[in-house]
């Protein structure tokens, strides 16, 4: 140990990608194939203590109020073994981690999860690393945790290193910026029952397996241009045009493996074609979907309210979420 610090409270906000993360190019670093943008969410957060503590033998994990075991504490257990290997300590640690949402909330909890615990740990370890070296570290938990750390729009750098130096997380505005924008994302929540197929399954099964993948590839460095200047631009309609586009894509890539990875359920389609209707009578709304079923909805805070309420009336949408942009992972408590 460095210093004293030996326990710390951090907490983190979900975040929505808007330009797709779908595909590996390292699997063991866990760098992406793609480059992604995405949006951190308000109101949205894991809150997790880390406190390494020399009487404890192994590494013990409560999520959401239960102990945990199995394949959460391992991923828990190797993320720690990074920042142990970075710290130069062997401490084992006890972390306790909460999401002030419901998991049947729909939205992934990885992302805020793993950025609460990568801010956590290293402060609970007496490290001090900067945010592009935090973001490089969290993407070793999950890759979209890299973009949680920070608030507002943030870009996930594909780089090309092999080392992943030059793979980071950046904020292209901080929730400040996206806030004054008044971007809002509605989620409709379409089913209460844990996702299929996990992202890293389906991403490893699409690249081995469809005919899309390359395709899909080719797409991102040009929506993620397009995307950028839609925010620089704060030109709603661009943004949501390649919202809907790069998500479609990505899951077009994915429904072409062999055998198909699906995650819509009719649900989706049916909030897909809402989401259509809405823009036809003039609603300010565009689609998007992660490696579930749920459907996210960007549009902005004058319709969000009506936008929710329309997709709340499609069948089989179980509740909606009006969500603010959120801001960066902080630590809340902490000895250091
Ligand atoms: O961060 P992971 O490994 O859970 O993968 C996220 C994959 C998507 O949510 C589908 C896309 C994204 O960029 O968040």
């Amino acid at each position: 140990m460095t210093r004293a610090a030996h326990r710390a409270v951090a907490e983190a906000n979900t975040n929505i990608a808007l330009v797709k993360y779908w595909g590996k190019r390292d699997a063991r670093l866990n760098l992406p194939a793609v480059g992604s943008l995405s949006l951190t969410l308000d109101g949205l957060a894991t809150r997790t203590e880390v406190r390494f503590d020399a009487a404890l033998g192994s590494d013990a994990l409560s999520l959401n109020g239960q102990p945990a075991s199995g394949t959460p504490l391992s991923r828990v257990t190797q993320f720690l073994d990074l920042v142990r290997a970075r710290a130069g300590i062997a401490l084992k640690a006890q972390v306790v981690s909460a999401n002030n949402f419901p998991t049947a909330a729909g939205l992934a909890s990885s992302a805020s999860a793993f950025a609460a615990l990568a801010l956590a740990s290293t402060r609970a370890a007496g490290l001090t690393l900067d945010g592009r070296e935090l973001s490089q570290l969290a993407r070793r938990g999950s890759g979209s945790a890299a973009r949680s750390l920070y608030g507002g729009f943030v870009h996930l750098h594909r780089g090309t290193r092999d080392d992943g130096a030059d793979c980071y997380a950046e904020p292209i505005t901080e929730n400040g910026g996206a806030e004054a924008w008044g971007v809002r994302l509605v989620v409709a929540v379409t089913s209460d029952g844990q996702k299929e197929t996990l992202s890293t399954d389906g991403m490893r099964h699409t690249a081995e397996t469809s005919p899309y993948y390359a395709e899909w590839l080719a797409t991102s460095e040009p929506d993620l241009k397009a995307a950028r200047q839609a925010i620089a631009a704060r030109d709603l309609e661009a943004l949501g045009t390649v919202t809907e586009r790069s998500c479609l894509s990505m899951h077009a890539s994915a429904m072409a493996a062999r055998p198909a990875v699906v995650y819509f359920l009719g649900a989706t389609i049916d909030g897909y074609r809402a989401v259509q209707a809405m823009r036809r009578a003039g609603l300010p709304a565009w689609f998007t979907c992660d490696a579930g079923p749920h459907v996210k909805a960007l549009t902005d805070a004058a319709h969000a309210d009506e936008v929710a309420a329309r997709l709340a009336a499609v069948p089989c949408v179980l509740r909606t979420l009006v969500c603010a942009p959120g801001q960066a992972a902080r630590i809340v408590e902490g000895d250091a």
